[in-house]
């Protein structure tokens, strides 16, 4: 039987952990492994029985708009269409307001992705647990470091995989089994939506330090997370799938770095005809748009993704990056760990460099002489860093022009 699915996208107050790239582009459709991060969703919901998907979020109508006129046609398979709520409803509450339109032609169940996450997404192994022990919801989890778990939702399972609690962000260590930010709802949940609104309106109208002007104070604004997903646990029909495979969230602009290497490791592994062989000036993966123009002596690879009618001149070197359209890098540059943002241009000779850190590790963050530092080098659009100039571990607004060499900066 089909499935229908949900995208949460969110809107433009937030994501801001994404800027200065999401000041030119809503966050869900940037390009990374060649691709908008929520074609990555639409493509692993091709693997499954999938005939709708929803798109469910507060940006404008228009903003995609294109995204899905073209998605249509290279998914025939499914209808995409856009959800937009009057006002951030949170994770959940965005569920409760469009309901006659998830629950049209009574499906049975639905997945919920969170747009900001990259992974392989099992959802046929999720599906084959929900059938299995008739679960009212399966999430999907995956084990992180003890120091890392607190930064995410937590999960506590039983060894038949039944969650038995489940904690967001929790202060002291609960277990190293996190929310992934997918699942699998029975249709049922809808009603659980309904009674936490209810306990929430209660609880709104017997307080008298109530504040309505509080973002998120309104009765119809509910979380997934925190209002959903722990009084689910308590009635013991909810169940965690344990992923083994990537998983990365997207919150930062810098963490499209890893989540590229992540998506194009992914396609050359299942033998993508999108993506160059190896050679002596091509490290794989590599993704380079058939627009752009490479010189034959650049030297490109591992994680690297080239966009459409970027220039990379002869001699550069380009590892660990994302290269977005129009950018230019001139000859015997070296960009490393970075992104380099639409029409922005980097100089003959110049060095623009991140901080390596390992996939595993959830953070882009690295400490330089005591201080906390973006680990990744962002160049936003229309950015010109001059011939010779060195740039290492720093975040440059749009249009600014770098004439001296910076380092461990945010450049205004
Ligand atoms: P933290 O991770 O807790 O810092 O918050 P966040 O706002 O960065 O993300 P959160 O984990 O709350 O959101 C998960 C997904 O839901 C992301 O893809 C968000 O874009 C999306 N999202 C967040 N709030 C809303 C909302 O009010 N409405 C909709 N439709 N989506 C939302």
């Amino acid at each position: 039987m089909s499935t229908k699915a949900l995208i949460l996208v969110g809107g433009s107050q937030r994501g801001t952990r994404f800027r200065p790239l999401s000041l030119d582009l809503p966050k869900p459709l940037f390009e990374v492994a060649g691709h908008p991060i929520i074609w990555h969703c639409l493509t692993a919901l091709t693997k499954i029985d999938v005939k709708e998907v929803f798109l469910i979020g507060y940006y404008d109508e228009s903003v995609f708009r294109d995204f899905i006129r073209d998605a249509s046609k290279e998914f025939p398979q499914f209808v995409i269409k856009y959800l937009r709520e009057y006002q951030p409803l949170g994770t959940a509450g965005g569920l409760y307001h469009f309901r006659d339109v998830i629950q049209k032609g009574s499906p049975k169940r639905f997945f919920v992705l969170n747009a900001d996450v990259c992974c392989s997404f099992p959802l046929k192994e999720m599906l084959q647990l929900s059938d299995d022990r008739e679960a009212e919801a399966v999430i999907l989890g995956t084990r992180v470091s003890n120091e890392a778990a607190s930064n995410f939702g937590c999960i506590v399972s039983d060894p038949g995989k039944r969650v038995l609690h489940y904690v967001e962000k929790p202060e002291s260590h609960i277990s190293n089994l996190i929310n992934c930010g997918v699942y699998l709802f029975d249709s049922s949940i809808i009603f659980k939506i309904r009674k936490a609104m209810e306990v929430k309106a209660k609880r709104i109208a017997s307080d008298p330090l109530y504040d309505p002007t509080e973002e998120g104070s309104s009765d119809d604004v509910l979380r997934l997370e925190q209002d959903i997903l722990g009084p689910l646990a308590d009635e013991k029909n909810f169940y965690v799938y344990e992923t083994r495979d990537f998983w990365r969230q997207i919150k930062t602009a810098g963490s499209a770095v890893p989540a590229n290497a992540l998506y194009l490791q992914k396609a050359y592994q299942s033998g993508s005809e999108d993506l160059p062989a190896a050679s002596a000036t091509i490290i794989p993966p590599v993704y380079i748009h058939p627009t752009a123009s490479v010189d034959p002596t650049a030297k490109l690879g591992p994680n690297v993704s080239i966009g459409p009618r970027a220039v990379v001149g002869p001699g550069a070197r380009v590892k660990e990056s994302i290269v977005l359209e129009d950018a230019e890098i001139k000859h015997d540059a070296c960009v490393l760990y970075s992104i380099v943002g639409w029409g922005a241009r980097i100089g003959a000779w110049a060095r623009v460099e991140g901080t390596p850190i390992s996939v595993t590790q959830h953070t882009t963050t690295v400490l330089k002489n005591g201080v906390k530092v973006q680990s990744v080098t962002i160049l936003a659009k229309d950015c010109v860093v001059h011939d010779e100039i060195r740039v290492q571990n720093c975040v440059c607004l749009p249009y600014k022009e770098l004439k001296k060499d910076v380092a461990n900066e945010v450049i205004m």
